[in-house]
Order: C-alpha cells, then structure tokens, then sequence
C-alpha cells in the first residue's frame, strides 16, 4: 500500500498564524504538525509516500522531512496548485499510484490510541473496496457524519449536516483499493468548487464496498484546524509525554520500532537536535536500545 499526506489548504481558520506558512508546519507542542499525520501511515507499515503541499510550502516541506531516506521511507512530492478538494489529492497523485491501494491522510489529522498500529496494519492490508472510520464527537456537523443502520454498516455520509444522523464524525484517515483514482476522474465539483472526499466514499457505498470502523472511547481524534483544536492537541501530547515518558507522533521512533532505523542513526538523529527535548528524548530512546539494534 502506498500513502499520501494531503498538506495544502488554505488554513485560513488559522489567520494570520498561517499567512506566512503552511499550517501543518506548525508546532503541536514540541514537533511540526505534519510529524502526526505521517507517523500514523507509517504506523500502517507504508513506506513509500507522496506529501502533497501547496506551491509556496513544497520547500519548507522538503526541508524538513527531505526524500525520508533518514527513516527508512521514500517521500516524495507534489503541488496542489489551488484548494480544489480533498479528492483532488488522487489526482495529483496520478502514476505515483500505479494500480497499488492507497492510504490518504490529512495533514491536519492526530489519531492516538491503544493498538492503533495493529489496527492500523491491518487496515493496510485492504485489497478491495474503502475503509474509513467513525469516532463519536459532540459537534459532528463540523465534519463528514456517518448514518448507519442497525448493525452499524454505514448507509450514508453526509457532509458537514446541520442535522446529523449521528454523532460519528469521519477522521481525515480513508484507505481505498487501486480503483479510486478512476473514482476521483469522474467526480464534479461540489457547489463549493471542491472535489469532495465523500463523493469518493459515496462511490464505494453505491458498490457496496464500503466500510467503516468505529474508534472507541480509548481513541483520541483531534483536526488540527482552529486555534482551540491545536492548543487541546498541543495540551495532550504534553500531558501524555510529561506523564507517560516516550514520544506521541515521532518519526524517528516510530522508524526504529519498526527497524528501518538502527541504534546509530538514532544517536544521529538525536545528536543533530540535542538542543531540544525533542532530541533529548530520541536520545533516551536510542539508549534503551539493545546493541543487536546498532
Ligand atoms: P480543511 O481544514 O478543510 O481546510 P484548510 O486546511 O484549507 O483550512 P481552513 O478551512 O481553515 O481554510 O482541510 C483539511 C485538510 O486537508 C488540511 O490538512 C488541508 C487539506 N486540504 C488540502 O490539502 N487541499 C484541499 O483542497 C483541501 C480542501 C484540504
């Protein structure tokens, strides 16, 4: 399976914070945003994935993350050259997909929770058909709401209601087999002017390959889109590394569970950003890493 992490936008909900950059460059207590959305594919064993920005971003990205050779993963990327939708990113993405499955993240997505990467896994397996997820939230009207009958399949999406079926928002987070980029080719613009993700999911409804996974309450599921949703998400991650120890959304560790990564590229790592606690927890990592790891 492959991924891509669509991180365009406008991110005007987030003016004038993100007037001068990107919005998923922005901190999340003490990593950039983007850090979450990707280690949550590779979280899914995808390695091989296309960061779609905005044309004024595409640098800063790269920059920051380079071709992901450091955590064992191919990055590459692409431009979004206005916010034409979410759907659009199957389209940018063109022949990067091949006729492989494929995972779309939102740059903007934090997902936390115990056993997501088995979850996670297992959902990158899909061959056929679409998964996405449902997670209860008091203001679904904000998102995509999921209708679902009686044995919880879905009969419905709706986006953004102002009477929700039900209090199951969709999460930025849709696998979908190789046949969506033929699914996307054929959509229209919404009454917005977007290429709308739930005409894709809609799609795979009418076929009756669509499915959905409720998050139970264990899950945390934040958009990182207002600056309310960003100070709760930054507040939690301090809260959970403060209490817990280790690290929520980092790369490099999420890179040598995985062993892409050994115990010397991980003192590497650390020791280009020792100055922050960022490093200095890669560092405490890299210690608690036996010697067969080197
Ligand atoms: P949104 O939060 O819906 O839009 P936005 O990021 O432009 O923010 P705002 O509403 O404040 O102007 O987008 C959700 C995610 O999807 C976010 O990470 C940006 C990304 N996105 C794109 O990359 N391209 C698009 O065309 C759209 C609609 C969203």
């Amino acid at each position: 399976m492959k991924g891509i992490l669509l991180a365009g936008g406008t991110g005007s909900r987030l003016y004038p914070a993100t007037r001068a950059c990107s919005k998923q460059l922005l901190p999340v207590y003490d990593k950039p945003m983007v850090y979450y959305p990707l280690t949550v594919l590779m979280m899914a064993g995808i390695r091989e994935i296309l960061v779609i920005t905005t044309p004024r971003d595409r640098s800063l990205f790269e920059r920051l993350l380079s071709d992901g050779s450091h955590l064992g993963i191919s990055l590459r990327y692409a431009v979004q050259d206005r916010p034409g939708g979410i759907a659009q990113a199957f389209l940018i993405a063109g022949d990067f997909l091949e006729r492989s499955p494929v995972c779309l993240v939102l740059g903007d997505t934090f997902l936390h929770g115990p056993g997501l990467r088995e979850m996670l896994s297992r959902a990158a397996e899909l061959l056929r058909g679409g998964l996405i997820f449902g997670y209860e939230v008091k203001d679904p009207e904000r998102y995509g709401v999921l209708s679902l009958d009686a044995g919880g399949r879905v009969t419905a999406i709706t986006e953004k209601p102002s009477r929700p079926a039900s209090s199951f928002a969709v999460p930025g987070l849709y696998f979908y087999d190789h046949t969506v980029r033929s699914i996307a080719e054929g959509l229209v613009p919404s009454g917005r002017g977007e290429l709308e993700i739930t005409d894709i999911n809609r799609a795979y409804l009418d076929r009756g390959e669509l499915s959905a996974e409720l998050l139970g309450s264990g899950y945390t599921w934040l958009d990182m889109g207002t600056f309310e949703d960003l100070a709760q998400a930054s507040s939690f991650v301090r809260t959970v590394q403060d209490r817990r120890g280790g690290m929520i959304g980092c790369p490099e560790e999420i890179a040598a569970r995985l062993g892409y990564i050994g115990k010397k590229d991980l003192i590497r790592l650390a020791e280009a950003q020792a100055q922050s606690s960022y490093g200095r927890c890669l560092m405490r990592l890299a210690d608690g890493f036996g010697k067969d790891d080197a």
